[in-house]
């Protein structure tokens, strides 16, 4: 971390709660699940799709993950009262991974349970590598008796292209994305280049293997060489879809969604505070971006 990103990420800390909503709302539904469908119906009517979070990871009980889990059910709820475009994403340690696999398994497998009889579909978030192998023993285990639960790959893991060579074992439905956590050189790229490379990479494997991809990332040069592969591989629009963060390149957002399927991830729920710092911690170049809005300077 650069002196100048550990010095923004302190001055975004010593903010008061109230300014750090200020910019962290350009990036969360808000606070309720109303506002999440509300958002999301607006980004339906301008044909993109969303993934709903509910925020928060790394809870401390079972009782908390049970609660976790219960608004992710509230929400599946609201899918179909509100006929919305959308599916769920879930954090693994949110449905108790950290406390006991067994659990955490059970927890999702409900959500996915239920996903599946209203015709939906789970997306299981990767979080940082100390999940990685829990995370994927119980993604195959549910992928053994369920359609309608994908999983996410990370570009800057070393260990990633090996991993789809076995989850296309189990027919996985991808999510590729580069990585957000602060991950050991021993286990991770960490060149900007290196990680795109690895990226296209696993792209290009998942495109051969015929397996659903959402294509996550800002990254023009990651757009772009991926319409390369899309059109010099004759994909069609069923093999693969974008996705973005709330608030992130809008512009690009609607450029790519006049030709092809976009899904916006929206997150939203009372834990906004602890993810935005956590995110900030975790990725200090948010930083910059957030000082970027708050002063305009782009
Ligand atoms: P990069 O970081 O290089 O960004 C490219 C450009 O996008 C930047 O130059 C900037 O213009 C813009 N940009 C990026 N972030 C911005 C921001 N916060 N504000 C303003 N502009 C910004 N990670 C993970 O580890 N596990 C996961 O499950 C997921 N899930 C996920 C879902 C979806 C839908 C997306 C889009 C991303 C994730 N991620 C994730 C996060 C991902 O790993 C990655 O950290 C971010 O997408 C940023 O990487 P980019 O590929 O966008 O490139």
């Amino acid at each position: 971390m650069s002196l100048f990103n550990k010095a923004l990420v302190s001055i975004v800390q010593l903010m008061p709660k109230s300014i750090v909503w200020v910019f962290s709302k350009k990036y969360i539904a808000g606070k309720t699940l109303h506002n999440a469908v509300d958002l999301v119906k607006k980004l339906n009517s301008r044909g993109i799709y969303a993934t709903i979070d509910v925020l928060g990871e790394m809870i401390k009980n079972k009782d908390e993950a049970v609660e976790a889990k219960k608004k992710c059910l509230e929400v599946l709820d609201a899918i179909v009262e509100n006929n919305l475009m959308a599916n769920l994403s879930v954090k693994p340690t949110q449905m108790g991974l950290s406390i006991d696999e067994e659990f955490a398994f059970a927890q999702i497998e409900e959500l996915v349970k239920k996903a599946y009889s209203m015709n939906n579909f789970i997306r299981i978030d990767m979080e940082d590598s100390p999940y990685t192998d829990g995370t994927f023993r119980i993604y195959e285990r549910l992928r053994e008796k369920f359609d309608g639960v994908g999983v996410v790959v990370q570009a800057y893991l070393k260990r990633s292209y090996d991993d789809v060579c076995r989850l296309n074992g189990y027919k996985a439905n991808y999510r590729l994305c580069k990585g957000i956590y602060i991950e050991p050189a021993e286990i991770a790229y960490k060149g900007k280049q290196e990680i795109r490379d690895n990226f296209l990479k696993i792209l290009e494997l998942i495109f051969k293997s015929g397996k659903y991809v959402g294509i996550a990332t800002h990254d023009e040069y990651l757009i772009n060489e991926s319409f390369k592969m899309i059109k010099n591989m004759n994909l069609t629009n069923d093999k693969f879809e974008f996705q973005m963060l709330l608030g992130v390149r809008e512009d690009l957002r609607d450029k790519i969604s006049r030709d092809y399927k976009m899904r916006i991830y929206v997150p939203f729920g009372d834990q906004w505070y602890r993810y935005s710092i956590r995110r900030l911690q975790e990725n200090p170049q948010i930083a910059g971006h957030i000082f970027k809005n708050i002063f305009s300077i782009r």
